[in-house]
């Protein structure tokens, strides 16, 4: 623990969050300085209150530094925990780690000083369960069936009806991606997988039906469940992005459920936003809406992301 510096915690309201853990831990808040203000000033923002980053400190001991970090976007049921360590990557992917991204702003406080930041999904007590993203092979279908099934009944239990949702078969779905993986003619599949077994997917391609908007589209991604809230799902999403980014084309469109909270908040941080477009299908009676979302794709695009 010794080499734990910093664990940064996301919520909606730091400043009252550090107040009341401070005393908590025994730590104290750190005083803003001058230049602090003066930086905060720059932002528009002239309460310390305000500051969406604060740090709470230990008083005359050795240990990490507790963030507390304002995020955008609700977090009802879920609050981040980040663990940032003095860099010992090195010593990390020596332990079987690999490196997913190294993004300066991804995790590290605003004035923490712009480490490097290696993010894996940690399982446990640094056990780490690292993922990797690559084109999906025939002997990927059985378990993106198996975790296609899965995710749709997690995230749509209460908007499909039930007797739909049990009947879906993991084999069909297998079945459907065995074929659509031996198709040349289309963009591969994406999978992440974890000790090569694929935990998440995404597909792309030309809009569908062809021609309509002569965009790029996100047909479909899903996550295994068990493996929701470990970036997997942004990490196909900008995986997925970036290859129809390649494939040329300037803008890119998906359909999503607008009860789907989960989906509608990781693509609304990655810059996608409503086009005002909505279709309905009926299934086994209950009608189902989807959104259209839509984002521009050149270099420069939002990139979201915490
Ligand atoms: C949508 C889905 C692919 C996301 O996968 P994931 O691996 O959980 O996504 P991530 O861990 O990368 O999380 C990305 C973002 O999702 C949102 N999110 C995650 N958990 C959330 C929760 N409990 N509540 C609200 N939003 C949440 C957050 O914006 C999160 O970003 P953050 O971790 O920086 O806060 C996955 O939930 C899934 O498979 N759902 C079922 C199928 C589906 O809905 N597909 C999309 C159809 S359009």
């Amino acid at each position: 623990m010794s080499r734990l510096k910093d664990i940064c915690i996301d919520c909606a309201d730091p400043w009252t969050l550090a107040q009341w853990w401070a005393p908590v831990l025994g730590y104290r808040v750190r005083p803003h300085t001058a230049d602090d203000l003066l930086a905060l000033a720059e932002e528009g923002i002239t309460r310390p209150e305000d500051d969406p980053s604060i740090a709470v400190d230990p008083v005359d001991e050795r240990g990490p530094t507790f963030w507390f970090n304002k995020v955008p976007e609700p977090k009802p049921g879920k609050n981040r925990v980040h663990i940032d360590v003095y860099g010992d990557v090195d010593q990390l992917v020596g332990r079987g780690a690999r490196v997913l991204d190294r993004q300066e702003r991804w995790t590290v406080p605003r004035r923490s000083g712009g480490q490097r930041v290696l993010r894996v999904p940690v399982a446990g007590r640094l056990t780490v369960a690292a993922y990797e993203i690559r084109d999906a092979v025939v002997g990927d279908a059985d378990a993106m069936g198996r975790l296609h099934v899965r995710a749709w009944q997690y995230a749509y239990r209460g908007v499909m009806p039930d007797e739909y949702l049990d009947s879906l078969k993991a084999q069909d779905r297998a079945d459907m991606w065995r074929g659509r993986i031996a198709r040349t003619d289309l963009p591969p599949i994406l999978v992440a997988v974890i000790d090569d077994v694929a935990v998440g997917f995404a597909t792309y391609g030309v809009e569908q039906p062809a021609g309509s908007t002569g965009c790029g589209q996100l047909y479909a991604m899903n996550v295994e469940p068990d493996q929701w809230g470990k970036g997997i799902g942004r990490a196909l999403l900008r995986a997925s992005t970036a290859a129809l980014t390649a494939m040329g084309f300037e803008e890119a469109v998906l359909w999503v459920v607008p009860e789907n909270s989960r989906a509608r908040a990781l693509y609304e941080s990655e810059g996608w936003v409503a086009d005002g477009r909505v279709t309905t299908e009926d299934i086994l009676g209950v009608t189902v809406t989807d959104m259209c979302l839509r984002r521009p794709l050149d270099a420069g695009a939002a990139q979201g992301g915490p």
